[in-house]
């Protein structure tokens, strides 16, 4: 018999085949990666490829019994139904007659890379936990006495090699219909390859996931299409347990003053999540039901009200944790609104203070797969933090209270529209100039004034305090102590007394904003927890600075680096490798969806996370004392003068 050479790119691999093999039996044979939901039917049409070199087969000859295509719908048909590209064929049709290099492009392989974030272009490997198979089950007849069930299994063994399959009750008590509606054809969910989570009648093309980043401020939801690993939409809203309590530790107090509260508080942070799975679902024009799998992060608290658990023990020391391993759940024990049948997972905690949306944006930002030590900072009113490389990598969380976000701040507020976000001070008038939420121009440049009036200038958020802060530093308004220095209350009318105290004014007028002298101090305290909480992981990793800083979080990522290094939120570093990385942990969501080995690796690096528990090191309270001087007592920050 002839043999035809067959060479696959971009993998580079090769072999001979006799004349009429399919192209995807082929490539199964060479395993080379090509996708395929209906195994070879023409049906999916997720196995095209593109002849480089060479000739196929005409369309629809089939010159032999293959064993991949027992029932096959013709590629013509497919042509006809779907369309087909130009030089593109089915690789489960398309059949050898010569010596061929095929392409196999991205879109049709399982294993494709996918863009998980575009900053630095950071890509992943498809592989996610959930599968679609298309499978053809024998009727049952008087001679064959087996259960439906064991056909299909025997069907999934066949034709597509499962082995060793699960399934929970719900999918038998719809087994029967799906199989009759389907006559006999049904596609199947299958999860990490052991359990069935799904059937429907006939051939089904759709799967997707969610990325859930639950904040205590904020829900970030990201809708994943499983084949592709795109997000197809995405959403957030505040988190609505805040009618609770604005911060963490409120609301758990609210939850130990009222029994009962924490069933209010689960049942407010599902239906939130229920709400944006229907606005995603709209965006995307799907259906709900499709939605097959969910990667949830969150902080210990919200991690354990998401799941229905009292977390009034997280609320005081030893801040155990119920269980800090991950969890996969189904969507119904949730009560979400996505496919009941559909799988939940929760990345694992790191520790009472230290949840799982940290170890997400370890997934994200992998310090653990480099040689240089990271410093990583989840900027919120538990600041997480995270030092290590390939050697260790050490958590702790300090505790910074909620100044950076906006709170007892006098003029303090969210970041939203109409709030002060930049701030620079001019050394020699002391005259500010500032930019607002929601405008693009500077205070002092023309045409500002229409543009805020509109909104109104009602305070300033987090990113802008910092800014104000540091800018009163640098213009001498501020000693190292963080004082405010009354005798400038002679040169400029900025600086105002206020009983013993100075403040400076920022904005005057009928909606005057001032920055009181308290505001400073709770800067100080907030920012002197931040450093001393680094401090004492870098200490304890044994380095006096690290190589990289990385700032995430919804406040983090929008402060601007060179600020936080001025104020010394953080140690001293290179500015160019201080970096605001966004919602790290919405990223790390989407890797472990997309991602099923990263599932594992995930919860391999949590275990080997060293706990720094900051409340009992001695050390820290020295540390934090230091680290109240601007920007500190001791510690030198030579990149600053650069
Ligand atoms: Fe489904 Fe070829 S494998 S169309």
């Amino acid at each position: 018999e002839k043999l035809h050479l067959v060479v696959f790119t971009p993998s580079g691999k090769r072999g001979r085949f006799a004349e009429g093999t399919p192209v995807l039996e082929a490539a199964r044979i060479l395993g080379v990666d090509i996708d395929s939901v209906c195994g070879g039917r023409g049906i999916c049409g997720r196995c095209q490829v593109n002849l480089t070199v060479g000739e196929f087969a005409k369309h629809g000859v089939v010159s032999r019994e293959t064993s991949l295509s027992p029932f096959a719908v013709g590629e013509e048909k497919f042509k006809a139904r779907r369309g087909l590209a130009d030089g593109r064929r089915l690789s489960c049709h398309a059949q050898l007659m010569g010596d061929v290099i095929i392409d196999v492009p991205p879109s049709s392989q399982v294993h494709r890379q996918v863009i998980v974030k575009k900053a630095d272009d950071r890509k992943i490997e498809m592989d996610p936990a959930i599968r679609l198979h298309f499978v053809q089950v024998q009727e049952p007849d008087m001679h064959n006495p087996t259960g439906d069930f064991e056909r299909l299994e025997l069907a999934l063994n066949q034709q597509w090699g499962l082995t060793e399959l699960e399934c929970d009750l719900r999918t038998l008590q719809a087994l029967q219909k799906n199989l009759r509606e389907g006559n006999w054809n049904v596609t199947v969910s299958v999860h990490r390859n052991k359990r069935i989570t799904k059937i429907w009648p006939g051939f089904h093309n759709r799967a997707y996931g969610l990325a859930v980043d639950v904040g205590s401020t904020t829900i970030a939801m990201h809708l994943c299409d499983l084949s592709s690993g795109e997000v197809v939409a995405s959403s957030g809203m505040m988190n609505p347990q805040i009618r609770y309590g604005e911060d963490l530790m409120s609301r758990v107090s609210y939850i130990m003053m009222n029994p009962g509260g924490d069933k209010l508080l689960t049942e407010a942070v599902r239906q939130g999540i229920n709400e944006l799975i229907g606005e995603v679902t709209e965006l995307a024009g799907i259906n709900p039901t499709d939605i097959l799998n969910a990667v949830f992060v969150g902080n210990p608290i919200m991690h354990h009200l998401l799941l229905g658990i009292d977390p009034t023990e997280l609320g005081g020391a030893p801040f155990a944790l119920t269980t800090n391993s991950s969890m996969t759940i189904w969507a119904s024990e949730l009560g979400l609104t996505s496919n009941p049948d559909g799988r939940v997972y929760f990345l694992p905690c790191i520790a009472g203070h230290v949840g799982a949306d940290t170890a997400a944006v370890i997934l994200s930002e992998a310090p653990h797969l480099q040689r240089q030590v990271t410093l990583i900072v989840d900027v919120g009113t538990n600041a997480e933090i995270v030092v290590g490389n390939s050697d260790r990598l050490l958590a702790a969380s300090s505790p910074t209270g909620p100044a950076f976000e906006g709170a007892q701040i006098s003029c303090g507020q969210r970041a939203a529209a109409g709030a002060i976000e930049r701030v620079r001070i001019d050394p020699e008038t002391l005259e500010p100039r500032f930019k607002v939420i929601g405008s693009d121009l500077w205070s002092d440049e023309e045409g500002f004034d229409e543009e805020t009036a509109k909104s109104g200038i009602t305070g300033i958020c987090g990113s802008g305090i910092i800014e104000v802060v540091a800018e009163m530093y640098l213009s001498g308004i501020l000693s190292v102590d963080g004082v405010i220095d009354g005798s400038l209350a002679a040169k400029s009318p900025r600086i105002v007394a206020d009983g013993r105290t100075f403040s400076y004014v920022i904005r005057d007028g009928e909606s005057e904003l001032k920055i009181y002298q308290t505001d400073v101090r709770a800067i100080q305290l907030a920012k002197a927890a931040l450093y001393a909480g680094a401090k004492l992981l870098m200490d304890k990793f044994g380095v006096d600075s690290v190589d990289r800083i990385l700032l995430t979080g919804a406040f983090g990522s929008h402060i601007d680096t060179k600020y936080a290094m001025v104020l010394g939120m953080i140690p001293d570093c290179n500015l160019k490798n201080v970096h605001g990385v966004g919602n790290a942990a919405g990223v790390g969501a989407r890797i472990a969806l997309l991602n099923n080995k990263s599932r594992t690796e995930i919860e391999e690096v949590v275990k080997t996370v060293e706990k720094i528990e900051t409340a009992v090191e001695p050390k820290f309270q020295d540390y934090f004392v230091d680290a109240m001087a601007i920007p500190h007592k001791t510690a030198s920050y030579p990149n600053l003068s650069k």
